[in-house]
């Protein structure tokens, strides 16, 4: 396997830091040892003084209330008295690259954590980064805040390479989890997927703030939701001398290559006004058709003694256009060997990183206020803290519930044209009439290791009494390896897969996953809304429907499933 500094050296590549290459981790091992008493200062959210919705009681009150069933759910579901999900900051461990290498990506030792809550008067506007010049004044703001932070020592926690392992500790098995010293902790994958990011690119800001003693300078989105914005963005690309230039990108995806929003590793390049076309098809699918309900858009609940890696798992944007974005972007050196942004480990040492995210936090801004979206109101989401070291190398403690709004974290979106909006952008179906296949029963077929495209036909649920008659196509228990690159796409009475594509109503969509360090084994489950897909189909009245996955990776994926329920 091809190191990375043997590419580096072979593509003339300018590592990211005069150490990057060296053997030893330019960071001593450190031991966290935090001092503070009481990790809970702030009152805690009740399902009481949250605005919950009748949906979404707590289920600590909830059973309660249950009296003499309490107990036998609590046997039934160890999570029943659960509480957020939060990192044991006092023990931080080697992580691990997704080649089993460990990786120190420990911050420095925190004496003291205060909780910290946002208080500003004054909003700026994060402008779409495609608009902006290399001569501009902003450039030179921006670039030498990212070549200062570059220059910091190495041990101050706002040095550049300490940033970007802070989203390594956090997702490649640096911290356990308080309280469950045998779980990993982990942001990726969950509810805390989009409330930990914006916390983490807030601080990121916060630091170039500070540096270039410029309050007023805030960090750019990556618009690559709009064709303006579909490509990596010139002022990331300008020269290799510069502090946002990451030489571990993939060199075919450099301008003018258009990016693929639902990329699969060894896809084709097509027409780059194709490309555009299928990129906004795929945000109108991700952000309308299957982002319903906030565990759609944001991922599943993950409490205080959930196991990552066997929760549902991931919301419908982290994966996709979120995942893409990622593995698009980065070197795949070999599939077992990514880098930079298509590895989480080492994803935020290209400072193309915090424009990605600042885009996907934008689309939570859009989904709350264009599409009317909401938030979760319960309460092991909005007491979930994590902790961060801010603009004067202090650490703080932030919660989910105090990062909602973001102007009052100071910051808003460009108002920029949201194509992806308008209902022409909709995928349509390819074909009307087709002659489907006949298929095997999932039964005949599940568990099978997913090696070639399977095709199964899926009877679909009958209709009894009240609740929603809203359908959910269920891709059951897929199991892989977590430090493996991923990804197979999923159609829905499709004859003709080669000729399907994101801008077809019959390509429901796909499932991947980023290689993360620590090799264990993921179980999940990946859902689909169809109703709304197969009204458009002309499938209303069909008893079954012809399902079919087709691999997009090489690395082994296990299916043990499929099938189709009612949304509970
Ligand atoms: Cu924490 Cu885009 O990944």
């Amino acid at each position: 396997m091809a190191s990375f500094c043997a590419i580096a050296a072979a593509t003339h590549c300018i590592p990211h830091t005069s150490s990057f290459c060296s053997k030893k981790s330019p960071f001593p091992k450190k031991k966290v040892t935090c001092k503070a008493k009481n990790d809970d200062h702030r009152p805690e959210i009740t399902s009481k003084n949250s605005e919950n919705s009748p949906g979404t009681l707590d289920r600590r009150d909830v059973l309660l209330g249950l009296g003499g069933l309490y107990s036998t759910s609590l046997a039934t579901n160890p999570m029943a008295l659960a509480k957020p999900a939060l990192p044991d900051f006092k023990d931080c461990v080697d992580a691990t690259q997704p080649n089993d290498t460990p990786i120190n990506c420990c911050p420095p030792v925190a004496a003291k954590i205060e909780d910290y809550v946002p208080s500003t008067t004054t909003v700026r506007t994060r402008m779409a980064a495609q608009s902006v010049t290399v001569d501009s004044d902003y450039y030179r703001k921006y670039s030498a805040a990212i070549q200062k932070m570059k220059n910091l020592s190495p041990a101050d926690p706002r040095n550049f390479r300490q940033q970007a392992n802070v989203h390594c500790a956090y997702c490649d098995g640096g911290y356990t989890q308080k309280g469950n010293s045998k779980l990993l902790y982990e942001i990726h994958n969950s509810w805390l997927f989009f409330p930990w990011h914006r916390w983490y690119v807030y601080f990121f800001e916060k630091i170039c703030q500070n540096l270039i003693d410029d309050d007023t300078f805030v960090l750019p989105f990556w618009n690559w939701d709009a064709p303006g914005g579909m490509q990596i963005p010139p002022m990331y690309n300008s020269v290799v001398t510069s502090p946002l230039y990451d030489c571990l990108r993939n060199p075919d995806h450099l301008p003018p290559s258009v990016i693929n929003l639902d990329w699969s590793n060894g896809d084709v390049t097509v027409d780059p006004e194709v490309q555009m076309k299928h990129n906004l098809a795929i945000m109108y699918t991700q952000m309308i058709t299957q982002s319903k309900t906030p565990t759609d858009f944001f991922g599943n609940p993950y409490r205080a003694g959930d196991n990552i890696t066997t929760l549902d798992g991931a919301g419908q944007i982290e994966q996709t256009p979120h995942n893409h974005v990622h593995a698009w972007t980065g070197t795949i050196v070999d599939t077992s060997n990514p880098i930079d942004m298509g590895a989480l480990y080492s994803a935020a040492r290209d400072p193309i990183f915090f424009a990605h995210h600042a885009n996907v936090d934008r689309l939570w801004t859009i989904w709350l206020n264009q599409l009317k979206g909401n938030n979760f109101t319960d309460p092991d989401w909005l007491n979930a803290y994590f902790i961060f070291y801010n603009e004067k190398a202090k650490p703080v403690r932030v919660r989910i519930q105090d990062c909602l709004d973001t102007t009052k974290l100071g910051y808003t979106y460009e108002d920029v044209p949201i194509l992806w909006l308008d209902a022409s952008t909709k995928p349509q179906p390819r074909a009307k009439a087709k002659t489907l296949p006949s298929a095997p029963d999932p039964a005949q077929v599940f568990p099978t290791t997913l090696d070639k495209p399977i095709n199964v036909i899926v009877q679909r649920p009958k209709k009894s009494g009240s609740g929603s008659s809203e359908e959910i196509l269920v891709i059951e228990g897929i199991e892989y390896d977590k430090g493996n690159y991923v990804k197979f796409n999923v159609y829905i009475n499709e004859d003709d897969v080669n000729a399907s594509h994101p801008d077809n109503t019959e390509y429901l969509g796909s499932f991947s996953n980023l290689p993360h360090g620590h090799r264990m084994s993921y179980k999940t489950n990946k859902r689909f809304r169809i109703s709304e897909v197969l009204e458009e189909l002309g499938a209303r009245d069909y008893d079954r429907v012809l399902v079919t996955l087709v691999p997009k990776s090489v690395n082994p994926v296990k299916i043990n499933g499929v099938k189709i329920v009612f949304d509970s």
